[in-house]
């Protein structure tokens, strides 16, 4: 009975390091990673929130590639210490740090105003800064956080760069999230002024999506894509229960990246020639209708609302689009 029990362990034991196996080997494969060799020489590239987690590390490979890169953070001591630190790293003494609250709109107007007196172009905007709440926050100019740090300022952000980016023939990559599978847009409701959602940030993220679409059908002498980079290892998760923080940085540890592979896919999009204005990416590869990308994603009519929405929405922030 003894020796009964112990093969049926080994057997279980042997079953399951062969998942884990297999599962590392699947994760692994599919990371993808960004094979462009292009250089930075002479190209502007502004990245938001790049002073941790994925933005840090799309900012120190760019700033390897000897770009002039411009790190967008809305805290001035974390914002330095980055550039410090991607100085040392990089041996690219061209990183400047500017300051950039996304989340307002009267901040995101005074970075462009200072961008546009000291740029002459931007080759690459990435929109990357992002927040997951869980509850309704409020910002001084009465939006609720998740959106206006996720959809409103990026949103306002580019639109104000368009013409610098246009001189360039710029791309523009906004950072989504494969959380968009789930997510949905109420254009009456982009405020919380209705309710607030638990899937508030799979929402945001959806309005990327319909943001980048809609953004390509408008402007087509930029280059505009929307990228998952993975279940990456960093603090975005910051504002949620422990035990899921424990789960996703350890127990799930095989199956999350790390904030240099996360990086990747974001880089394949800033970077490679097969890039397509208006796709979707993850694991450096265009993931267009399928079954990761919800289906509003490709309604026009909705992108067309919502960028209506959006535009009169920033406006009303004493904001007003060029
Ligand atoms: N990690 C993942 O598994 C995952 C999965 C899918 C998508 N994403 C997306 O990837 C992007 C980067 O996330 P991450 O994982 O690197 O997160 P992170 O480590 O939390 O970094 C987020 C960055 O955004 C900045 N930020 C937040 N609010 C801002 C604001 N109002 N103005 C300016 N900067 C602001 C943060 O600045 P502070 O340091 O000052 O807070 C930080 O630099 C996000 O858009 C996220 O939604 C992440």
């Amino acid at each position: 009975m003894g020796m009964l029990l112990s093969r049926k362990m080994e057997t279980c034991l042997l079953v399951g390091c062969g998942v884990y196996f297999c599962f590392y080997l699947y994760f692994k494969l599919r990371k993808g990673k960004c094979k462009s060799k292009k250089t930075l020489e002479g190209k502007t590239v502004i990245i938001t929130g790049a002073n941790t987690g994925i933005g840090f590390e799309i900012a120190l490979h760019l700033a390897r590639r000897n770009g002039r890169i411009i790190l967008a953070c809305r805290n001035s001591e974390k914002g330095e210490a980055a550039r410090s630190r991607i100085v040392q790293l990089s041996g690219n003494s061209n990183v400047v740090f500017r300051l950039v609250d996304v989340s307002m709109m009267s901040s995101v107007r005074a970075f462009v105003d200072v961008i546009k007196r000291e740029e002459k172009k931007v080759d690459i905007l990435i929109n990357n800064a992002g927040v997951v709440t869980l509850e309704k926050i409020l910002t001084e100019e009465g939006l609720e956080l998740t959106f206006a740090t996720n959809h409103f300022g990026p949103f306002l952000l580019t639109t104000l760069l368009m013409d610098l980016l246009k001189k360039s023939k710029g791309r523009v990559v906004n950072v989504g999230s494969a959380a968009s599978v789930i997510g949905t847009v109420d254009c009456d409701n982009l405020r919380a002024e209705k309710n607030f959602s638990s899937l508030q940030y799979h929402n945001s993220k959806t309005a990327n999506l319909l943001f980048t679409k809609e953004l390509a059908r408008r402007e087509t002498d930029v280059l505009i894509s929307c990228v998952h980079p993975g279940t990456v290892r960093t603090d975005v998760f910051r504002h949620m229960p422990l035990p899921v923080r424990i789960i996703i940085s350890t127990v799930f540890r095989v199956l999350t990246k790390s904030p240099t592979e996360g990086a990747q896919p974001v880089l394949f999009c800033a970077l490679d020639d097969s890039v397509q204005t208006g796709g979707y990416y993850m694991d450096c590869r265009l993931y267009d209708h399928t079954m990761w990308v919800p289906k509003s994603a490709y309604d026009e009519g909705l992108a067309k609302k919502l960028w209506e929405t959006t535009e009169k929405i920033v406006a009303e922030c004493g904001s007003k689009i060029q």
